[in-house]
């Protein structure tokens, strides 16, 4: 049995809808993970919710809603966006949940026994409008904290504190080690040498707590009720709390060994220091191997016009809305086709109705549209099996697509399928079945070219299927071809002669675009 392949997202902050930063990083774990399963990979495919914390606490209290029924109706609406979206998830990351809770307290009671948090007393600014201490980032030009964080004060409050900085040398000889290995630990490999940057100036320890006179949504501190803990801890630790890690001594770990290492989806913004610093050194400090370490694939953001979306500038993209209105294999065939994973790019909806309507209404719909039609004037639906000019050229692309996916590039593999399809288009123009149709002496030629286009639309419904999984498995139905998919099965020529395809429906309705 082949090992699991173990995936995460980032879970998405409930203090507001999802936008479509949060729909981009599902989308994009999910063509990986639908990838894995039709190689015959088992996947544990891991997202969801991250509810505790400051802004929540202020959020429900300004709504007056208490934090939990707060963050339900927004939990509600990631998961109603995900089912849309046909996100392929196997497991459920709510850290609200029972069992995350007492797993992080397991963590943190480990932790303190064997010495890796101390508790100190520290001053800092605090705003007493915001409730929340300011960094010196929160200095305006001027050097003053601005009007905008009311009365500021110099207070001093004890907190518990993870004894981070210790873990530094190692830190550094593990990103080096691992870098150029076949199991990196950051990818890209730019995003490396950004972390490994960081963990040079790494000096201080993390803060890890907050009294409960400042925040109560969170998990209590299982060696002291005065105190919650406060992001990190409660946040990272979703990845092996909702794999059946247990923090006990002695506790049965084969479920959780059977899945883990994951690799971890998150954006550029979370690798330093949250993923690439603190959860690499929590994971030690809990007894994890180097070769238990995870493996970070880093995308980019998307932008608006060149500029970060944000709720202050007005410019959030709802892909709720963008769904309703194009359907969600528009959504998601844009979001991995216009983006290289690692980089940023700028999201615009011309792109994608243009993608649309060029990629999928012209060039593939039209193509299986065509190819069904022609096979039932000619032939009464059934193909003959014989060579094809194309299939070393469609068994290429196919091995294109593989190893695209492999390296988490959707983007390329996307573009690996297109060239089947237009390749396929061209043929049609070049061979010319309408003519061949004409004259008998060119029956052969006339099956050749229905077996080659079907044969490459069969192949071409498996290479979409991590993309559009309902519309690959649209196509497969409209060809008749009921076996389940799999990479093995993008072998050419396993049509069989005689095979007889079904009634073509349309698939993808052209986007009317505005004037
Ligand atoms: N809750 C934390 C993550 C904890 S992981 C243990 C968080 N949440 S978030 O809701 O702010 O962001 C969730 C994910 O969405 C992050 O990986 C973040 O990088 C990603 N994105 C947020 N805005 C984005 C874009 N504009 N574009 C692409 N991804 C973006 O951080």
């Amino acid at each position: 049995m082949a090992r699991t392949f173990s995936i995460t997202t980032a879970i998405d902050y409930t203090n507001g809808a999802p936008h479509i930063g949060h729909a981009y990083e599902k989308v994009l774990t999910d063509a990986i993970a639908r990838h894995r399963r039709l190689r015959g990979q088992p996947v544990f495919f891991l997202t969801g919710v991250d509810q505790h914390g400051q802004k929540v606490q202020q959020s429900a209290q300004k709504l007056g809603l208490e934090p939990k029924a707060f963050v339900d109706g927004i939990t509600a609406q990631f998961l109603a966006l995900w089912s849309k979206l046909g996100i392929s998830h196997d497991a459920w990351a709510a850290t609200t949940e029972p069992v995350h809770i007492r797993c992080v307290q397991g963590m943190l009671q480990r932790l303190w026994d064997s010495g890796h948090f101390y508790k100190d007393k520290r001053g800092g600014h605090y705003s007493v409008r915001q409730e929340q201490f300011l960094t010196e980032k929160e200095r305006g030009p001027d050097g003053e904290f601005g009007p905008e964080w009311g009365e500021v004060v110099y207070i001093e409050e004890e907190n518990y504190y993870f004894k981070l900085a210790e873990h530094r040398d190692w830190l550094l000889g593990l990103i080096d080690s691992r870098s150029k290995s076949a199991h990196p630990l950051v990818i890209p490999e730019f995003r490396a040498a950004e972390l490994r940057n960081a963990v040079e100036k790494l000096s201080g320890d993390l803060c890890i707590s907050r009294p409960k006179s400042r925040l109560t949504w969170g998990i209590e501190m299982p060696f002291d009720p005065g105190f919650v803990t406060y992001v990190w801890f409660d946040a990272l630790s979703n990845y092996i709390s909702f794999a059946g890690y247990d923090p006990s001594p002695g506790a049965d770990l084969s479920t959780f060994q059977s899945l883990w290492p994951a690799v971890h989806v998150i954006g550029k913004d979370i690798l330093v220091p949250p993923h690439g610093i603190y959860w690499l050194a929590m994971l030690r400090a809990l007894g994890f191997a180097d070769n238990e370490m995870p493996t970070l694939l880093v995308h980019g953001w998307w932008n608006i016009a060149g500029a970060k979306m944000s709720k202050s500038l007005g410019n959030i993209v709802d892909p709720a809305a963008l769904a309703e209105k194009y359907g969600p294999a528009a959504l998601r065939w844009y979001l991995l086709a216009d983006i290289a994973t690692g980089r940023d790019a700028d999201f615009s909806i011309e792109r994608l109705e243009q993608r649309y309507n060029a990629e999928l209404a012209n060039n593939i719909g039209n193509l299986l549209n065509r190819t069904l039609n022609m096979t039932r004037r000619y032939r009464g639906g059934t193909l003959k099996k014989c060579g094809s000019p194309l299939a070393g050229f469609v068994s290429e692309k196919a091995k294109a697509w593989d190893a695209a996916m492999e390296s988490y590039q959707p983007h390329a593999a996307i573009e690996a399928a297109m060239e089947i399809a237009v390749r396929c288009n061209a043929h049609v123009e070049e061979t010319a079945p309408w003519k061949l149709a004409k004259d008998e002496a060119q029956a052969a030629q006339l099956d050749g070219v229905l077996y080659t286009l079907s044969e490459s639309l069969r192949i071409l419904s498996i290479l979409l299927e991590p993309f559009i999984p309902e519309q690959a498995a649209a196509m497969r139905a409209q060809l008749n071809w009921t076996a389940e998919p799999s990479t093995a099965a993008t072998e050419w020529g396993l049509l069989p002669d005689g095979h007889q395809l079904s009634e073509p429906v349309p698939l993808f309705p052209r986007i009317e675009l505005q004037p």
